[in-house]
This record gives C-alpha cells, sequence and structure tokens, in this order.
C-alpha cells in the first residue's frame, strides 16, 4: 500500500490529525446503534476470569498502564502490566482463570511475541482452570501476535508510517476502554447510567480531539519557541493521566532527543524534585477528577523551585489560570475518558520541538517502527 503524506510536512503530523478519524472508524466497527458493545470475544476467554495479565512494549506498555486502570476500576479485574522483555526472563507464578492480553502495534515485536508464546506454553497440558485464554490487541490483523493469540482486537488504525506512535496508541486506548466496558457489562460490575455516560462521551471525543487541532495546534507550536535550548523535561500526571505523562516524555525522548521522563505527580517529591530550577520545564496534567487537587498541588511543589510550568487543564480553569505559566486548555470531558484527549497536546508539543530543532520526525535516530529482534 502506497501512503503519502497529504501535504503535511511529517507522517506523524499527518497522522495525529487522523487521529479523529481513527476514533470514529472504532466505535463504527464495535458499538452498534444501540450502543452496543461487540469486539466478538467469546464467552470462554471472559467469562469468570479472575485476573489479567498485560504485556507490551514502549508506547503499547503506556496504552497497557491505561488498561490496567479501566480494567480494575471499570471491570473490578485485578490487573497487571509487564515489559514483554521482563515477563520473558521471570514470569510471575501461574495464576488460575487469568486473561492475558498481548498489546503491539505492529503485532511482529520479538519480546512481546516470545512472552505471550511462553505463556500460552506453559499452560498446555494443566488443569482447566489453567488453559492459556489469549487475546491479542494489535493494529494488524495478519501479524504473528495475532496467530499465536486467536483472538484478536483489531485496532482498525490504518498503517502508520511515524515510527513514534501516535494513532495507534489512541486506538489502542479504545480498545481497552470498549475491553474494559463489555467485562463490566458482563459482570455486572457498572450501572446502566454508568454505561450509557461512557458511551455517551465516547461518541464526543472525535469532535472533541477536532477542536484541539484546531484550536491548540498553533498555540503549542508557539510554546515551543521557549524550548530552543532546553535539555530536560519533566511530565506528571495522576490516576489515569499519569500513563500519559510517561507517553509525553517518551515522544519527546524518541523524536526530539530531549531528556525526559515521566512521573506520576505525588513521587515528584521522592526524587525528580531535586532537578528542577528554570531550565528544567514541567508539563501537569490536571484535568478535573479525582485526583485534581493533588495534581495541582504537586504542580505548585515544581513552581516553587521555579520550574516553567505547563498545565494540560479543562477549559475555563480560573485557578488553573493562576497556577500555570502556559495552558493548553481541553474541552470538558469525563475524567475516565481523559487520557484520549490529553494526549493530544503530548504528542503536539513533542512533535513541534523536534520539527523546530529541524530534526528527522518522521525516521527518529536508532529507532526502528517494528522490532523483529529481542
Ligand atoms: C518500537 C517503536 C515504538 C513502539 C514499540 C512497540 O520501539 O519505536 O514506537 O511503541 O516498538 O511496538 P509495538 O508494535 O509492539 O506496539
Amino acid at each position: 500500500v502506497m501512503v503519502e503524506k497529504q501535504g503535511f510536512r511529517h507522517f506523524m503530523l499527518k497522522e495525529i490529525y487522523e487521529q479523529p478519524g481513527v476514533v470514529r472508524a472504532f466505535l463504527e466497527a464495535y458499538l452498534d446503534a444501540a450502543d452496543v458493545i461487540n469486539l466478538g470475544l467469546p464467552e470462554s476467554l471472559c467469562k469468570d476470569v479472575e485476573n489479567i495479565q498485560i504485556v507490551a512494549c514502549g508506547t503499547s506498555w503506556h496504552a497497557s498502564l491505561v488498561g490496567k486502570y479501566l480494567l480494575e476500576q471499570v471491570a473490578g479485574i485485578p490487573t497487571s502490566v509487564q515489559y514483554s522483555s521482563e515477563f520473558r526472563y521471570a514470569p510471575p507464578p501461574l495464576t488460575a482463570n487469568t486473561l492475558i492480553i498481548g498489546v503491539t502495534q505492529s503485532g511482529e515485536t520479538a519480546d512481546t511475541l516470545a512472552a505471550l508464546t511462553m505463556e500460552k506454553e506453559r499452560r498446555i497440558g494443566k488443569s482447566p482452570a489453567y488453559q492459556p485464554r489469549l487475546l491479542a490487541i494489535t493494529n494488524r490483523l495478519d501479524s504473528s501476535i495475532a496467530s499465536v493469540a486467536g483472538q484478536v482486537i483489531d485496532t482498525h488504525a490504518g498503517i502508520e508510517i511515524g515510527v513514534a506512535a501516535t494513532k495507534t496508541f489512541i486506538a489502542q486506548l479504545l480498545a481497552f476502554y470498549l475491553l474494559a466496558l463489555d467485562l463490566g457489562a458482563r459482570r455486572q460490575t457498572l450501572s446502566e447510567e454508568r454505561l450509557e455516560e461512557i458511551v455517551t462521551g465516547l461518541r464526543q471525543l472525535p469532535a472533541q480531539i477536532e477542536l484541539i487541532l484546531e484550536s491548540q495546534e498553533r498555540y503549542i507550536q508557539e510554546l515551543t519557541h521557549q524550548f530552543t535550548e532546553t535539555q530536560d523535561f519533566i511530565f506528571v500526571g495522576r490516576g489515569i493521566n499519569f500513563p500519559i505523562a510517561l507517553e509525553g516524555a517518551l515522544k519527546l525522548k524518541e523524536i526530539s532527543y530531549i531528556h525526559a521522563e515521566g512521573y506520576p505527580a505525588g513521587e515528584l517529591k521522592h526524587g525528580p524534585i531535586a532537578l528542577l530550577d528554570a531550565k528544567v520545564p514541567v508539563v501537569a496534567i490536571a484535568m478535573p477528577g479525582s485526583v485534581y487537587e493533588k495534581a495541582i498541588s504537586n504542580a505548585q511543589e515544581a513552581k516553587a523551585r521555579d520550574s516553567r510550568l505547563i498545565g494540560v487543564v479543562q477549559m475555563d480553569d480560573a485557578h488553573a489560570e493562576e497556577i500555570f505559566d502556559d495552558l493548553i486548555p481541553l474541552p470538558a470531558v469525563d475524567e475516565l475518558l481523559s487520557p484520549i484527549l490529553t494526549a493530544i497536546p503530548m504528542q503536539l508539543l513533542a512533535y513541534h520541538i523536534a520539527a523546530r530543532r529541524g530534526l528527522d520526525v518522521d525516521q527518529p535516530r536508532n529507532l526502528a517502527k517494528s522490532v523483529t529482534v529481542e
């Protein structure tokens, strides 16, 4: 398939702009007009699942951390997330009725394939409760992970050319939303009303992402003027947005070669705060919800160390306006769905910082789109 840039300077920017369409396509594929979720997962896979084990690498690992939050908080299923490369050489003791999920955009990442294959093999021949229940979340139906797992959620994002994952990440997040809602509905861990509320919120996301792209991209591009000399960045978030802070730092590292770290905001005081001064900007995600006040007070700790503070906040947040030096305002959104919106400025920030430095955004040094060797 020939994929073109269609007037965008880089594939990465084009793929960022494709995200509203990716969300629409995903919802169209798995959510019918009556709001019934249909991921096509058999009851044998989902029934009596007692715990979930996820293996992934890179950006897929970050999506999996959001997945853990959702599977635990929405569906009530204890979930662990491991780097595939670590899981392979120190697999946890076998547990019964475990759903194993391999998350990989390409479907070919060697470590993730090996981890899933190992998990399958060590369960074969064991008693029924230990039989492998495998699921792949991938953007490639024809991939190796799909054939190892047997069951697949196809993320339907279309081919991604930029090495730094953007639209496939958003699609992986959606897969976890629908999976958590599906499992939650089967186990009745969430009410009809709450389910409706979340589904209504999901349907608003494409227009909300469009609004962010229209209203914030220029501003974020302007903002990057300040960072021509910056050598370190800290990203913080809490709760469901902690993994988005990790992803923001990873995107920046990958394409701009600036040192960046993501932290859960409450951990700042346990080490990284020692790094902070006027030369180290802090990007803080502080969307309304259960951890808003905590995130704000953590941001204030950073401000007291003279860091430039960039807030990813909800529109018209007067309180945030007082604290942050720069604000990236996002549309109002249910806290549970906020990662889909907070991820967008992370991508734009990394993109524009790297593009301003004249770097090869689509083909960053030392990285490969798909890592098929260990
Ligand atoms: C490579 C890419 C990353 C990606 C990771 C996992 O390192 O550069 O962008 O997140 O592989 O890829 P996967 O295909 O397994 O999602």
